[in-house]
């Protein structure tokens, strides 16, 4: 098995294979320096200080000698090459594979905007880039981050808890619109406000110069640093000059497989359908690699599965955990559970009556039962969902 990309996916396809017992050659290509990491605590305790390099590392060295995956960091796969099913790196190299999975994850979406190239302009992606952010952040005094959602917001309170002034600049008119309700919007502004940081919303860049940021409402800031998170790109190049179908994403079946039986695509940059969504869809999120990884693992080892895991997420900002599970999106009946004032409450979403998702702050247990009533498809209607005197798991038990 060749494996392109070493991201959470890509590690986690190669650990599982060995998991499941799969004892031929396995190469993991990676185009980072580095060892795989975790990115999440990027824009956390990495980025304040509290977790370092060796913290973030998914496995030490010795795991990938000890388990026989060949690592092959820093090298960029340029070209498939499916009629002798091969892949090539960009120093000449090929390997040949029995079994390609395709990890290539996303990258960041860049603003186009007059002075976006300058020096101070910094995105989030990256091990490399959050280590230019942490160093940047010792002497920077007067931030702007442009985008309002997860990557910003987290980024936001990371520098506001370190005393920065900050400015969060989202374009549409509540934060983070891509993935949570208004209730849970309107919460997340009014703790951020709470905390000092300024909010622009239904606002935009319109030019950043030396030690400004100019915006589409008129105002200006004063900023020796930018941090941009406006949303990723999944990269689909590769397998769209190997002649793949791709869409949103790469197109892959309910097994995570291309329409060529040799290659499977999975995490941030695989189209799939989901039962969840109801659709085909991509998903961008730690679970969604990991849970990939494992399916295509385990139909490469023989026990052929439909993906069908149940999608969960967080945020951590400021002391306010976020959680979700489930998809949101379309949803057309909203119940909240709990009081947004008491700071621990959950919203339910139902579609046709389904319960479809639930977002919770401060509130895991409602966050863990649902997983499991999603996963088990258990009835919940509204009703049950908004009386606070009936226990969750009871149904779960029942089911
Ligand atoms: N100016 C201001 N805001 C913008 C602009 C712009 N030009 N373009 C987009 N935005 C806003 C979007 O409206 C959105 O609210 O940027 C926000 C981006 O939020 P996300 O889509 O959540 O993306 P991001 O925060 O960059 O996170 C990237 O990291 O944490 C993961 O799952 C997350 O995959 C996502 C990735």
């Amino acid at each position: 098995v060749v494996i392109v990309g070493a991201g959470q996916a890509g590690f986690q396809a190669a650990a599982s294979l060995r998991m499941e017992a799969y004892d031929a050659p396995i190469t993991l290509i990676g185009e980072e320096p580095s060892l795989p990491y975790q990115r999440p605590p990027l824009s956390k305790g990495f980025l304040e200080g509290k977790q370092n390099v060796g913290n973030v590392e998914l496995r030490p060295d010795a795991y990938y000698r000890d388990h026989k995956i060949d690592l092959i960091s820093g090298s960029e796969v340029i070209r498939i090459n499916r009629a002798n099913r091969s892949v090539e790196l960009r120093s000449g190299q090929r390997f040949p594979y029995e079994t390609l999975i395709l990890a290539i994850g996303s990258r960041v979406r860049k603003l186009s905007v007059k002075g976006a190239e300058l020096d101070e302009v910094c995105y989030l992606r990256t091990l490399d880039d959050a280590i230019r952010i942490r160093q940047r952040l010792e002497t920077a005094r007067d931030i702007v981050v442009v985008g309002g959602g997860f990557i910003g917001l987290e980024v936001a309170a990371v520098a506001r808890s370190m005393g920065k002034s900050v400015a969060v600049v989202e374009a549409q008119s509540r934060l983070m619109p891509r993935a949570v309700a208004p209730v849970i919007s309107d919460f997340y502004q009014e703790l951020h406000l709470g905390h000092g940081v300024q909010i622009h919303l239904a606002t935009v860049v319109r030019e950043i110069a030396a030690g400004q940021v100019f915006l589409s409402d008129g105002s200006a800031h004063k900023a020796d640093l930018v941090i941009v998170g406006i949303g990723v790109l999944p990269n689909v190049e590769l397998a769209q000059d190997g002649g793949l179908t791709v869409a949103d994403g790469i197109v892959v079946d309910e097994y995570l497989r291309t329409e060529d039986s040799n290659i499977y695509a999975i995490g941030d940059c695989a189209q799939h359908p989901n039962p969840f969504a109801g659709q085909s869809t991509r998903i961008e999120s730690v679970q969604n690699a990991v849970d990939q990884a494992r399916c295509v693992a385990a139909n490469i080892a023989g026990r052929g599965e439909p993906y069908r895991a149940v999608p969960w997420f967080w945020t951590d900002q400021f002391d306010i955990k976020l959680q979700m599970v489930g998809l949101s999106g379309g949803s057309v009946h909203l119940v909240t559970r709990g009081n947004p004032t008491s700071r621990k409450f959950s919203v339910f979403y139902f579609k046709e009556d389904r319960l479809a998702a639930i977002d919770s702050i401060n509130r895991p247990g409602d966050h863990l039962v649902g997983r499991k009533l999603l996963a088990a498809g258990t009835a919940l209607t509204p009703d049950q969902a908004a009386d606070e005197r009936l226990d969750l798991k009871s149904l779960q038990q029942q089911a």
